[in-house]
């Protein structure tokens, strides 16, 4: 768990975490990847994603997806997988998250899946 926090204060801000998944390769949207993940793909997930409501909309959220969009670029030097997941919670969310880069995932509807390759994170930092 990765917490946000004011310098000298206490409380909370916010927080994600991440965890490594498996995903079914169905959930990847081009045929040359669902082949050579036939075994399955794996995902890096941004679990919770949150900041507490009077601190949002404030840049935090962002701010925090860079945050673990970074962290996820130090791990793909020392581990192989395919990206970056997510479910998003909302249309408001997906925006966000497309923003960034991610697709919603094929047969996706609820709370869809989202899932952002890594050599795109690794582009964009490698450029930084
Ligand atoms: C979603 C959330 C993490 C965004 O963090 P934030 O600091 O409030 O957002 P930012 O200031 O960085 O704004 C970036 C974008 O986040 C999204 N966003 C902001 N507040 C949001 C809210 N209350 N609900 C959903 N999305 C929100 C918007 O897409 C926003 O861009 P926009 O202002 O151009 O529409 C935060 O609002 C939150 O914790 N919401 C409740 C829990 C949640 O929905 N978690 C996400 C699970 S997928």
């Amino acid at each position: 768990m990765f917490v946000a926090k004011q310098s000298g204060q206490a409380a909370t801000l916010g927080f994600y975490s991440l965890s490594f998944s498996l995903e079914n390769t169905n959930k990847l949207s081009k045929p040359e990847d669902r082949d050579a993940w036939r075994n399955g793909a794996p995902l890096l997930y941004i679990d919770y994603l949150a900041v507490q409501t009077p601190f949002q909309s404030q840049k935090l959220g962002q701010f925090m997806l860079i945050d673990a969009l970074k962290r996820s670029h130090d791990v793909s030097r020392s581990v192989a997988f395919y990206g970056v997941a997510l479910r998003s919670l909302n249309d408001r969310t997906t925006g966000l998250y497309t923003r960034f880069g991610f697709n919603v995932a094929p047969n996706e509807t609820n709370h869809p899946l989202m899932i952002l390759p890594i050599w795109s994170v690794n582009d964009l930092f490698n450029q930084a």
